[in-house]
This record gives structure tokens, sequence and C-alpha cells, in this order.
């Protein structure tokens, strides 16, 4: 008999649960009708529904009507949806023959290729992140064999971009490292570059010869589609290489259905198809192909100039309601006045860990242990009440 151990899976190491996920299923188990659950990351209304939009359920219904087959579409998914989205995303760029797409199964499918497309390319490049920072950038860079070397974003005291520290980790990056920025509304802190200073991180990134990927996952819901989009259309003006991970999940409202995009910008259309050849080889290895549904019905959308039309107007009112909630916590005392500077869907609180505890043990109210939470996670009914606790975990 050998006297080797046979390897197991039993030997794999805990994994460490995702805090957000243990969060939603105390906040689920918790019997208090009164409770708010502003730490999972969906828009909800006025009366703490997260709708699907009205262009979407028609689009859906006619999508119903008109498909007549559901065989393979291959690896690039809906290629007239990803066609659909060029103006949207790119604006004064949609026609740039150097920039090819492909559908991914949401934004998260889109960072994760264009990270593993850049590892293929240059595996010593290392990632530049701003933290905090959504926690799937770290492990999705480390998960493509990329080292990640974190910067600190901003400042928790003074609420704002620690814009001196980003420019320092900018300028001393080596060229071919990637700076990975928030597209808009970043997450978690809300705090996002204003126009001059994308202008100063766009200069630097091109001088220094720095890989810019983008993650865009909330466009629209901050300023608007256009302004929105300005920082990664700026990069794009000025680098001759840059990648765009896009997603519909949020704009659209189809968190669940999965729609995001690739954007993959070369100096030339050779270089762009040669780039493009490996990543549908990726996304052949990873997911074979993306998930029809959801892109199916923002091609429908798209497609139709009434839809079109009707998702605008409800994307803005989807950003005016953040916007306007925003203002009324701001609004309701001077320590929360920042957070009508700040834009999309978070924003971080100035609680200690034991203070957003205590929210959760005597009011019900549910957020990150890091004090951030969904502006929108909770309806108008149940905005004093947030207010009210918010302001009473502070001063005590
Ligand atoms: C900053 C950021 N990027 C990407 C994503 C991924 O979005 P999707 O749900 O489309 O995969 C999210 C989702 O929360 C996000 O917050």
């Amino acid at each position: 008999m050998l006297d080797t151990v046979q390897p197991s899976l039993a030997a794999l190491p805990p994994v460490e649960s995702d805090s957000l996920l243990a969060l939603i299923a105390l906040c689920n188990a918790d019997p208090r009708p009164e409770k708010i659950d502003v730490g999972v990351g969906v828009y909800r209304d006025a009366v703490g529904n997260t709708p699907i939009l009205r262009s979407v359920k028609k689009a859906e219904k006619l999508l119903w009507e008109r498909q007549r087959s559901k065989g393979y579409l291959g690896s690039r998914g809906d290629v007239r949806f990803a066609q659909l989205l060029r103006p949207i995303v790119l604006g004064r760029h949609a026609d740039d023959a150097r920039i090819d797409t492909l559908q991914t199964p949401g934004g998260c499918g889109a960072v994760r290729l264009g990270l593993q497309l850049i590892a293929a390319a240059n595996p010593a490049a290392r990632v530049l992140i701003g933290t905090p920072t959504w926690p799937n950038h770290p492990p999705m860079a480390e998960g493509c064999g990329l080292e990640v070397v974190r910067y600190p974003f901003y400042d928790a005291d003074r609420r704002v971009v620690r814009f001196d520290a980003m420019i320092a980790a900018l300028e001393t990056a080596r060229p071919g490292d990637v700076a990975l920025l928030h597209g808009c509304c970043h997450n978690p802190t809300g705090a996002d570059l204003d126009p001059q200073q994308w202008h100063t991180v766009t200069r630097i990134v091109a001088e220094r010869g720095l890989f810019p990927l983008i993650d865009l996952a909330y466009q629209g819901l901050g300023r608007g589609l256009d302004e929105d989009a300005e920082g990664a259309r700026g990069i794009l003006d000025a680098c001759d290489e840059a990648i765009i991970a896009q997603s519909c999940d949020k704009n659209f409202g189809m968190y669940r259905d999965r729609v995001g995009t690739l954007f993959v910008k070369t100096a030339d259309r050779d270089s762009t198809a040669k780039a493009m050849a490996h990543v549908l080889q990726m996304a052949r290895e990873m997911w074979s192909m993306p998930p029809d549904h959801g892109a199916a019905t923002v091609r429908t959308v798209l497609d139709d100039e009434a839809l079109a039309a009707d998702w605008r107007a409800e994307l803005a009112t989807m950003r005016e309601r953040i916007n306007t909630v925003r203002a009324e916590i701001a609004r309701a005392d001077p320590r929360l006045a920042y957070i009508a500077g700040q834009y999309g869907m978070f924003s971080m609180l100035p609680l200690t860990l034991e203070q957003v505890r205590a929210l959760r043990d005597q009011h019900a109210i549910y957020m990150a242990d890091s004090g951030r939470f969904n502006v929108v996670g909770m309806s108008d009914d149940a905005l004093p009440r947030f207010i009210a606790a918010v302001i009473e975990a502070m001063d005590g």
C-alpha cells in the first residue's frame, strides 16, 4: 500500500465568508417588521421595491413573441446588443474601429476578462487599486495571477478623495501597471473624481504608460449617461490602449440577468483583432458563452426608439431619486452634508463598528460594518427613522 496521503477536497482551507452575504442572512432572519436593509446594493424605489423597469418588461414581452430559437450565439454573445451600447458608453469614440466589444456575464465577467487579457499580455503587470474599493476587485486581479498594489483613495475623516495619495501611487507605478479606475459612482464611497482630477489622472496614466482599466458599473446613476462616462472617454482620448468593463445590471435594473460588455482598445485594428481573439478564447474557457436573455432584452429596448426613450426616462427617475435622498440625508445634520456631494448608490457613514452594530441591534438597521450604506435601500416612509437613528448613533 502507498503511504502517501491521497489529495482530497477535504484538505481545502476554510473560506472566510463574504461579510455582505452574512449581513443579508442576518437581516433576512430578523423578525422585526420595521427592519431596514441598506446593506445590499440594489436600487429600491419610494415604496422599497426593486422594480422591473417598464421598458424592460415591454421588451421581454416582445422578445417572448419574436424569439424563434434558443440556438447558441457564440462566445461574443449578442453582437447587436454590444453594438447598440457603443454610442452610450463610448460617445465620440463609438466609431473608432480600434475598439472592439463583446458581451460578458455582467460587469463582473467583464472586469475578470479584462484582467485576464492584461495578465496574458504582461504577467508582470501590477494592479493599482485605491482603497476602499469594491471587495471583488483585489481577488479578481489576484485570481488572474496579478500582484495588487493598494493605495489610499478615500479620506474617511475628511470625506474626500485622497487625491495626493492617488497621484503619488500612479506616479511611482511602472509602465504597464494597471490603473483600475471606477468610471463613476464609486463603490463603496460615492466619492468620484471631478473633471479636473480625471484630467490629471488621465495625463499621468498616458505619460507613464500605465494600462487603464475602467470599471463602469453604474453609468447614468450619478450625473447622467454622458457625464458618467466622460472619465472613461477622456482616457480613450489620451491612451492607445485601454479596457472598459461595463454593466447594464444596475442601469437597466437587471441584476440577476447578468448583462455586461467588455470594450478593448489597442493602437491599431490588427492588434485589436489579435487581442479579441485571445479574449474570445478566454471567454470560451471560462463560460463558453454569456447568457442571452438579459442582453437580448437590452438590445430590444435600445433597438426601439420609444422603448429606448422610456428607458432613459426611467434611468433619470432612478438617478433623481438617488440624488434627492442624498440631499435629504445631507440636510439633516452638518456631519452628513458631504453625502450631497457624492454620487451613486453608496456612501460611507461616519460610524464606528460599535455604532453600526448598535443600529442593527436597537433599530434593525442593517449596513456593512464599514458604515457603507445603500442610499436608496429604504422606502420614503422609512427614511426619517433611518436618519434619526443614524444621528442618534453618531451622538452616542
Ligand atoms: C464597482 C463594481 N463593479 C462591478 C460590479 C459588477 O456588476 P455586475 O452585477 O454587473 O457583475 C459591481 C457590482 O456590485 C460593482 O459595484
